[in-house]
């Protein structure tokens, strides 16, 4: 085999069990997409099925496989039944992308809710925890390793005015995924963090399809002066989930056009 092939052969997902959560749309839509583009069978997850079942179609019309699961990943009744059908489907879990997320407020932190902060908590990190908890107890159980990447977000290291309560659970997802990967390295379960810049996606319309925000606040401090697309994300997820990053644990890619430089 030459050197080109056995790279190749390190993102060749083929035999590969992966499940995205959010994978419905947006970022995690575009992960799914690239995982099964690459081989891997994907379990789709988020609450509502129709979006699911449009980009399950995206993928089994390219010759992928993929099957979707509605579950609200804020709801640890819904976790608990997710995992008991992937357990009575699935063989194994090699992969696990926590992307889907929740930014309820808006404002400024003396304004906020207890409410708010329930649901972004909730969303985006009990569920992060308790679904890696899961998917990390089968690769376990399974002596195969593993690999678990977690969506975290620029805001997590620098949070943005009007985000606070967000922002504040996605630093959690940092110190989550440096804990998860300390306590998982002996079992070859590598675990860590891409943190996108702003995208463009339906979470962030709010700002992006705002022209003054956008061409005042936004772009000005974006150093590549354009916000991502949502494969540009991916890659990063890829990169992270393959054999090509094998002693990769940990981290946290910033994937941000700059804007943490
Ligand atoms: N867009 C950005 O600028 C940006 C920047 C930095 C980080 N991020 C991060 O990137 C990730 C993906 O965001 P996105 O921009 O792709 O958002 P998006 O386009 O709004 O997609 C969000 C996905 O999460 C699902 N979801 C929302 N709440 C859920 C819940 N309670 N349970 C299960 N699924 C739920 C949605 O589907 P359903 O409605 O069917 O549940 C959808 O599939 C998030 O972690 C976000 O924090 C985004």
């Amino acid at each position: 085999m030459d050197k080109n092939s056995a790279f190749l052969k390190q993102i060749d997902f083929t035999g590969k069990t992966a499940l995205v959560t959010g994978a419905s749309r947006g970022i995690g839509e575009a992960i799914a997409l690239s995982l099964a583009s690459l081989g891997a069978e994907v379990i789709l997850v988020s609450r509502k099925l129709e979006g699911l079942t449009a980009v399950e179609k995206k993928i089994t019309a390219s010759g992928g496989k993929a099957t979707s699961i509605p579950c609200n990943t804020g709801n640890m009744n819904e976790i608990d039944n997710l995992f008991s059908q992937i357990r009575g489907k699935y063989e194994k879990i090699d992969i696990l992308v926590n992307n889907s997320a929740t930014n309820p407020f808006f404002g400024n932190n003396l304004d906020a809710t207890e409410s708010a902060w329930d649901k972004t908590f909730s969303v985006n990190l009990k569920g992060y925890f308790f679904i890696t908890q899961h998917a990390a107890k089968i690769m376990k159980e399974k002596g195969m390793g593993g690999s678990i990447v977690n969506i975290g977000s620029v805001n997590g290291i620098r949070p943005t005015p009007m985000q606070g309560m967000y922002s504040i659970t996605k630093a959690g997802v940092i110190s989550m995924t440096q804990s998860f990967a300390k306590e998982l390295a002996p079992f070859k379960i590598r675990v860590n963090a891409v943190l996108p810049g702003m995208t463009d996606t339906k979470f962030s319309s709010v700002m992006t399809q705002n022209p003054e925000l956008l061409n005042k606040f936004i772009l000005p401090s974006i150093p590549m002066g354009r916000i991502a697309q949502p494969d540009e994300i991916s890659g990063a997820v890829i990169y992270l989930v393959s054999d090509a990053a094998s002693y990769t644990t940990g981290s946290c890619i910033t994937v941000d056009g700059g804007i943490l430089a």
